[in-house]
Order: structure tokens, then sequence, then C-alpha cells
């Protein structure tokens, strides 16, 4: 198979996700608790199972690496090819009816994405970028926005569900960004925080404590839209760190005003 063929199944195999989360939105769902307040659903579930399935007749060596199989641990393999699965990011919004919700598909190879599809049903956006290849949404190009100084940025971030220690960072962090900003917005999908700020809508996006489903696919996403990721403080990016992602122009300052705000 080459490229353009996977990257056509990957499609359709997302689509195909889309459709089941897109029939299930607005109706009432059996909700379930991983955490106090991390919840899944039977949609997040019966996604993921079909995925697993669809994606693994395209790639059967793969391993797989979904976010509801995946709840004691998870391991990238840092070599040989692996699907990384959310099925409904933002599961939260989709339990209460908000349409910001995504399905998120990676393909690593060595460890980094290769191929990403961001799916937001509700709102009809298919995202997808392979390496090298360049970023789109509904096939078309996508390009990171313009904006450079912190003032003119429009910057997003998440909150994870055991905020623990992490508490006082997260309030830290917020007092310095707040200010210093166009404003702050918590849109509760990450996937496609990232996906919007690959094709320009958002300009900034960070948050700590993301699992490697929640941002494989707007990882490849922001790159090949030209944009830069980071660790909270200019170190390259990995999986299980804390993520800043920025179209590249403000990502300098962000990094200062994070590691000001850590002091
Ligand atoms: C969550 C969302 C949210 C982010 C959390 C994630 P889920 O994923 O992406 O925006 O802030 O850290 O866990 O649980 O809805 O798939
Ligand atoms: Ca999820």
């Amino acid at each position: 198979m080459d490229s353009g063929e996977i990257i056509a199944k990957c499609l359709a195999a997302g689509k195909e996700a889309a459709d089941m989360v897109r029939a299930r939105f607005g109706q009432r769902h059996n909700v379930s608790h991983k955490g106090a307040t991390d919840l899944v659903t039977e949609v997040d579930v019966a996604v993921e199972a079909r995925l697993r399935e669809s994606l693994g007749s395209i790639f059967p060596d793969a391993v797989f690496v979904g976010e509801e199989s995946q709840r004691d641990g998870w391991n990238i393999p840092a070599s040989g090819y692996c699907w990384v699965v959310d099925p409904v990011d933002g599961t939260t919004n989709f339990a209460h009816d908000i349409p910001l919700t995504a399905i998120s598909i990676a393909l690593c190879r060595d460890g980094l994405p290769v191929l990403g599809i961001v799916e937001a049903p509700m709102l009809k956006e298919t995202y997808h970028a392979s390496r090298g290849g360049g970023a789109f949404l509904n096939g078309a190009p996508i390009e990171v926005s313009k904006a450079a100084s912190l003032v003119d940025c429009l910057v997003c971030t998440g909150f994870p569900y055991e905020f623990g220690a992490n508490l006082e960072g997260i309030i830290a962090r917020l007092r310095a960004v707040l200010p210093a900003s166009q404003g702050l917005r918590r849109l509760g999908a990450a996937a496609l925080d990232l996906a919007w700020l690959a094709c320009g809508r958002l300009d900034i996006f960070y948050e700590d404590g993301l699992k490697p489903w929640d941002m494989a696919a707007g990882w490849l996403l922001v790159e090949e839209a030209g944009g830069r990721l980071s660790d909270f403080y200019g170190a390259p990016l990995r999986f299980g760190g804390s993520l800043l992602a920025s179209n590249g122009h403000a990502h300098e300052a962000m990094t200062r005003l994070l590691r000001q705000s850590a002091q």
C-alpha cells in the first residue's frame, strides 16, 4: 500500500467513527466513572472497539494504544508502528451535549506521529496531516496564525482530572497568562484545541498531564501546519511531559512567561 492509500483508508475509518459519535450525540448515555470526574460512556467504548478493528485491518502489525483499553498505563514503543487513539476526546463535553468533541487517531513510527486525524463529528470537520505532507481541514490546506505578541494571542489550555499537587502550578500559570494574552479559553477537548491551533483559530495551547491519545494526532497537525511544539520551557516535546504548542512566532515569549510563573 502506498502512503496515499493508507491515508485514504484511515480517513474512511475516522469518518465511520465520526458517524457513530454523531448518531449518539444528544442522547441519554450510560456514564460511568474512571475517577471522581473522569467519565466514560458506552460510546467511548464502542468507538474504540470499532477503530481497533478498522485500523487493525489497515496495519495489522501496529500495536494499538487506546484510551479505554490502556487504563492501567501506556507505553508508546520506541521502535515500530503504533496506533494511538482517543475514541471520544472531550467526553465531559459529550456527556453534557456540548458539541466540542473529537476523535483522535494517530499512527506513530519509532515513537513519533507520522499520520494524524482529528474528527470533530458535530462540527463536520476532518483534520488530517501526514509527516512531510502538510495539514488539511476537510481537504483544504491549513496553516497556523501569524500573531507574534502575546497580547495578540488567543491562548487555550486544559486541566487534568487529578489536580493533586498540580493545582498551585495551574493557578500560577493562569495568573501569568490571563493579563498577558488576548484571552484564555478552556474548550475541553485537547485534540480539537491542537487542530484549532493548526488552522489558525487559536494562537497558543498549553496543558500539563495530557496522555498520548490526547496529543499524538494534534502534535503532527500543528507541526505540519507550520507551528512549533515543546514542553513548557522549550525542551523537545515527548509523550508524558508538559505540552506547549504555538504558531511559532509567540513560542519564546510564552516559554519565558511559563518559566516566570514557576518561580
Ligand atoms: C480530556 C480532554 C481535556 C483535557 C484533559 C483530557 P478526555 O480528554 O482532552 O480537554 O483537558 O486533560 O484528559 O478525557 O475528554 O478524552
Ligand atoms: Ca477520551
